[in-house]
């Protein structure tokens, strides 16, 4: 605001209390002309007549209370232009006390969980709970509401990882994120390499396969799938080579949806949420997930 219009207000806003204050002292003056039966001369209503009292004094007092008020709050806080107010009161400022204050109480919350060991978070309900608010915001979209999964997203519930269920693992997925590349054997192979490996793939889930097919696929898994899923399939950690043997599926299990894996390869990635989420809440919701599939274990859901 420029000082012109700093100067406008300021004067508007004084001359008003001092008009208020004037009237209130001009009319209180002139209540000796007035006897107490003395009406305005309007009637209503045949016999309804208006008296012209003066004010009553507590009233007078409340005005003369709000005009001091009003003053007084105007050296105090900001309202006369640009006059800042004895206290520089802003509401930029209180917002700012009010956000420092919020965060030094998450800070508190969070240093209490930070003391404690993974095993610990996983018991400790009220970290549980802030795992689970922490899910439901940024993993559910994902790995659904429930933890389960979908086709590409896997299910965090059952007792099949990727990378791992340990503390270590578990941070480190959250945190960094992760990307899983299969490369794509479709030229290596040819159409029928594929489904004879596709048979061998169904064969060590103990699905049903051709059996001269499964020989077959055995020896092109042995040259070029071993390497990441290893010699009896049971995958590889760290790469996030899946299991093959336990019939639980990323993708999904059926013989096109195997196929279109081995001809085209997967690429599949896990955003890392260590900035997103702050790194202090990562083993909170890494605990909550740990919950999950220990809950689901214990009552031996983790079957397909
Ligand atoms: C944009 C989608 C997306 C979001 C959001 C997401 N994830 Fe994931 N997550 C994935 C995908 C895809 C994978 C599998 C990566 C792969 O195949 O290599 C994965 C893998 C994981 C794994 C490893 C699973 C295993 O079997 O080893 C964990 C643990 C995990 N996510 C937890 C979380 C948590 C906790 C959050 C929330 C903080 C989260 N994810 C948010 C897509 C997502
Ligand atoms: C360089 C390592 C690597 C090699 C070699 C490799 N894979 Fe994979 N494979 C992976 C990874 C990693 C994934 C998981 C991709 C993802 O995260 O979505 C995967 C996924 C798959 C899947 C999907 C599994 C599911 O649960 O949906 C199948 C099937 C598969 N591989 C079969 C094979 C076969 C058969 C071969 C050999 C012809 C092979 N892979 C060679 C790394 C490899």
């Amino acid at each position: 605001m420029n000082t012109g219009w700093s100067i406008f207000i300021i004067v508007v806003t004084i001359a008003n209390i001092l008009g208020c204050w004037w009237l209130l002292h001009w009319s209180s003056k002139h209540k000796a002309d007035i006897a107490d039966s003395d009406t305005t001369g309007h009637r209503w209503d045949g016999d309804l007549q208006e008296l012209n009292k003066p004010l009553p004094r507590w009233w007078l007092i409340l005005f003369n209370i709000t005009i001091v008020f009003g003053l007084v709050y105007l050296v105090l806080y900001p309202g006369l232009g640009n006059f800042e107010g004895v206290y520089k009161w802003t509401q930029d400022k209180r917002y700012q006390s009010e956000l420092q204050a919020a965060e030094a109480q998450r800070e508190q919350v969070f240093a209490q969980f930070a003391e404690m060991d993974f095993d610990a978070l996983v018991r400790e309900p009220a970290a549980l709970q802030t795992g689970q608010r922490i899910f439901a915001n940024h993993c559910a979209m994902c790995h659904g509401s429930d933890a389960r999964g979908a086709p590409g997203f896997p299910n965090l519930r059952d007792q099949d990882w990727l990378y791992g269920s340990d503390a270590d693992a578990l941070h480190t997925s959250i945190a960094d994120g992760r990307q899983g590349v299969m490369p794509p054997f479709g030229s290596v192979l040819g159409e029928q390499g594929i489904w004879e490996t596709v048979a061998y793939v169904q064969s060590l889930s103990g699905q049903n396969a051709s059996p001269g097919l499964v020989e077959k696929g055995k020896a092109h898994y042995q040259a070029l799938c071993i390497a990441c899923h290893g010699p009896e399939g049971r995958g590889n950690q760290i790469l996030g080579a899946p299991n093959l043997t336990d019939d639980i599926w990323l993708h999904g299990g059926s013989p096109d949806s195997i196929a279109a894996a081995i001809s085209e390869g997967r690429t599949n990635r896990m955003p890392p949420h260590k900035e997103l989420i702050g790194e202090q809440r990562v083993p909170l919701v890494a605990a909550y997930v740990a919950s999950l599939s220990a809950a689901d274990a214990d009552h031996g859901q983790d079957e397909h």
